[in-house]
């Protein structure tokens, strides 16, 4: 494992974070997480490409250019030696006396870590997982990559307390993303997730099974879709860089059923682009 904090490499587990770092104490900030596959980062592009919408939301001047920031991924995958990593980064508005507004002349702050992937166990992509759903707490610009993840947390938190994978926001009846991941239905073999609006995160993943379940001829809807449609589709599953494309064997008190032939093979055609 490898770190990169402002301008230099650091170890893994340093301190090296200023007190008044804007991205803690105020959440000022954001990040992107990249999976790497047998040493390559997969998406960097698309990753970077959103790194930059997420810093343009917030009026955030990157403090380097997108081209420095993948030379400096690159130099962590080469030092770090992991072929399955993750790539953490993340950009605060800089360390300054705490205040609300913006600080002047002042740089933010780059941080890149690469660390061993987390990854689903087989067990669990075999048997699917299962999600739960929740009431929509959050601001109305997901789809800006915060630092700001306490709603997310918590979400998370109280989905492991039920013994769930993930928690699924639902807005006044409509079904969103989840805590970290996006959730795609299957109906009569067509696949629907809510379509890329302000108030959720644009998944790297979720552009990525749509293109490849077009790629394959399936039929995709990107609409606004209720909790009881959801509940009467043919499968479900959730993506993320992490989950990859991760199967739901319930959802709240809703069973799929065990075949999930459409999950099955788009999970299949996603492990065959990555390996
Ligand atoms: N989470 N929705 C939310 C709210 C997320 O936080 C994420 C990713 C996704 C999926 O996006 P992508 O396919 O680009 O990973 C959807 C990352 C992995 C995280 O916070 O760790």
């Amino acid at each position: 494992e490898t770190a990169y904090y402002e301008d230099r490499f650091v170890e893994p587990g340093a301190r090296v974070v200023p007190l008044e770092d804007r991205g803690h104490q105020f959440g000022d900030g954001i990040y992107e997480v990249i999976r790497v596959y047998n040493g390559v980062p997969f998406l960097l592009d698309e990753h970077l490409a959103r790194l930059l919408v997420s810093a343009d939301a917030i009026d955030l001047e990157l403090p380097y250019s997108i081209a420095e920031i993948r030379a400096i991924c690159e130099k962590s995958l080469e030092r770090a030696q992991l072929p399955d990593a993750e790539i953490y980064i993340q950009v605060t508005r800089g360390s300054s006396p705490r205040a609300h507004a913006f600080p002047e002349n002042v740089r933010g702050i780059l941080m890149v870590a690469v660390k061993h992937a987390r990854t689903v166990s087989e067990e669990k992509r075999q048997s699917g997982v299962p999600v739960m759903s929740i009431e929509e707490n959050r601001w109305k610009f997901c789809y800006i990559k915060s630092l700001n993840l306490l709603p997310n947390v918590l979400a998370k938190e109280k989905a492991k307390n039920y013994q769930c994978h993930e928690a699924v926001y639902v807005d006044e009846g409509i079904v969103k993303e989840g805590s970290s991941s996006n959730i795609f239905a299957v109906k009569d073999g067509v696949m629907y997730t809510y379509p890329p609006e302000p108030s959720i995160l644009h998944g790297i993943s979720r552009q990525f099974v749509i293109d490849l379940a077009l790629r394959l001829g399936m039929e995709v809807k990107e609409e606004k879709k209720s909790l009881s449609f959801f509940k009467s589709a043919d499968e479900l599953f959730l993506t993320s860089t992490t989950m990859e494309i991760l199967a739901v064997s319930s959802f709240d008190d809703t069973d799929y059923s065990e075949r999930r032939p459409i999950t099955r093979k788009l999970a299949a055609e996603f492990r065959a682009e990555v390996e």
